[in-house]
């Protein structure tokens, strides 16, 4: 009975991983979404067989997901369960602020399983190593999305090592995944990937972790990013 709860689902990567999971009969998901008031046609488009909970979780806004992390818990603690697996997709002006807080409240709500995974979505350019690139070259793009996502990172680092320690999470994996160019409305019409094949990778990726993994950097296809 794999628990995933996932930001961000209404449309883009979020709205795929959904469509990817609801294949499962024996999968939950918690699918957050900004408001419960806006487009979700696509989002409620879908259907099982897996269970499907769409819950309203403004990630900029720390009251929503204190009401979001709440909400979950009335529904998971119903049946006994917990989040395997959380999915810190929406993005864009809530990279750091949005993961920190979310992971902050589901656990304070104790609904982080002992092994969770928790993925963080970051980006190629959040990558210091290639941002800096060779000598004269023009690697250093987007500045302040690369930089919010580079705190993104760091975030990640923290959790990995404070859900132990601190949160007593003895087997939790925090990661971040840059999810590749997709094809979404951030990334444009000229990415070389469709969400379907960015999604695919990033679930192989997920579900091969292993506790090793703790604190690393992925590419959406599973190999390892420089930081
Ligand atoms: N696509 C790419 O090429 C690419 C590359 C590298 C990294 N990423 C990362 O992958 C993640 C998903 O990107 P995407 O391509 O799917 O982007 P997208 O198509 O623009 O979708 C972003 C999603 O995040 C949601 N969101 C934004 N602010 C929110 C908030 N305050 N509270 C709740 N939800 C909020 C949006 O909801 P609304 O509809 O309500 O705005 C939407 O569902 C992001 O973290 C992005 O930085 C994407």
């Amino acid at each position: 009975m794999p628990v995933y709860c996932i930001t961000g689902t209404n449309r883009g990567l979020g709205l795929e991983f959904v469509r990817q999971l609801a294949a499962d009969a024996d999968t939950t998901i918690i699918a957050g979404t900004r408001s419960l008031d806006g487009d979700l046609s696509d989002l409620r488009a879908i259907s099982g067989p897996a269970k499907i909970h769409i819950l309203a979780c403004d990630t900029s806004d720390p009251e929503s997901v204190r009401r979001f992390a709440s909400e979950a818990k009335s529904i998971l603690g119903a049946a006994n369960l917990q989040v395997d697996f959380l999915l810190n997709n929406a993005g864009i002006r809530v990279n750091v602020i949005g993961p920190a807080k979310t992971v902050e409240f589901l656990n304070a709500e104790s609904l982080l399983s002992a092994n969770v995974r928790i993925v963080n979505f970051t980006s190629g350019l959040a990558s210091m190593s290639e941002s800096l690139g060779a000598e004269g070259n023009t690697f250093r793009q987007c500045c302040t999305y690369s930089i919010s996502k580079a705190g993104l990172n760091m975030l990640a680092v923290h959790q990995s090592g404070d859900l132990r320690k601190k949160a007593g999470l003895t087997g939790a994996v925090v990661i971040v995944v840059d999810p590749g160019w997709v094809r979404t409305r951030m990334g444009g019409p000229n990415a070389v990937l469709e969400p379907h094949q960015s999604i695919a990778g990033v679930l192989n990726v997920v579900h091969g972790l292993t506790d090793k993994d703790n604190g690393s950097f992925y590419l959406y296809d599973g190999t390892q990013k420089p930081w």
